[in-house]
């Protein structure tokens, strides 16, 4: 998607080889026009698969997930990182361990919000090592729901989520695929 492969160049800061920055229009302060499109992308790429709700993870893919469900006219189920200390009746967990930021979350969800009659899109912000992306199909697989397929804004091509995720014959959609980064630079692959 040229328009989120400009921003990046224009707005992203690579901090070294691993790292992008993106907190002044994604993670932190959010364009929501840019949102928006991003969205409107994504619908049209997942239109008429029978899909019935858009996941993603809390907090940066809320966003984007969001704008999709809105276009899909869907429902977003957002899946916590951990158990509500009011409403713990009935969940579906699962461990799902950061490599980015050498931490671990319960990935949590209520069974009132997920069925076996679900075909559910995935949507998340940044696709690195695959783990968190690998957490949520596993979580929606305990409620017996099917995967139509993950949304992703930035795909780190160079790390491994991209084939781990393809190589289960997943539908992957990456807006922007960077092949390389180094302190000052990006490079997309198509
Ligand atoms: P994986 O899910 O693909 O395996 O990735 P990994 O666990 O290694 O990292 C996931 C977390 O790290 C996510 O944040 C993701 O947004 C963030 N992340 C990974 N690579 C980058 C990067 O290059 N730049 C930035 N800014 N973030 C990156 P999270 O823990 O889910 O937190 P949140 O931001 O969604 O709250």
């Amino acid at each position: 998607m040229k328009e989120l492969q400009d921003r990046i160049l224009k707005d992203g800061v690579a901090m070294n080889e691993d790292i992008l920055k993106v907190d002044s229009f994604i993670n932190h302060q959010v364009d929501p026009e840019l949102m928006l499109h991003i969205g409107q992308e994504f619908a049209a790429h997942f239109k008429d698969q029978g899909i019935t709700k858009i996941a993603t993870i809390e907090s940066s893919g809320i966003a984007p997930a969001l704008m999709t469900a809105q276009c899909m006219g869907l429902p977003l189920i957002i899946l916590k990182k951990q158990p509500s200390k009011v409403l713990n009746d009935n969940l579906y967990q699962t461990e799902v361990t950061s490599f980015t930021k050498g931490t671990s979350y319960e990935l949590t969800l209520s069974s009132k919000f997920i069925s076996e009659n679900d075909h559910v899109l995935i949507i998340d912000d940044f696709l690195a090592n695959g783990e968190a992306a690998t957490g949520a199909m596993r979580l929606l697989r305990k409620a017996h729901a099917t995967i139509a397929g993950i949304g992703i804004l930035i795909e780190k091509s160079f790390q491994p989520g991209h084939e781990k995720l393809i190589s289960q014959g997943l539908d992957v959609y990456s807006l922007a695929r960077i092949g390389h980064m180094e302190a000052g630079r990006i490079e997309f692959i198509e």
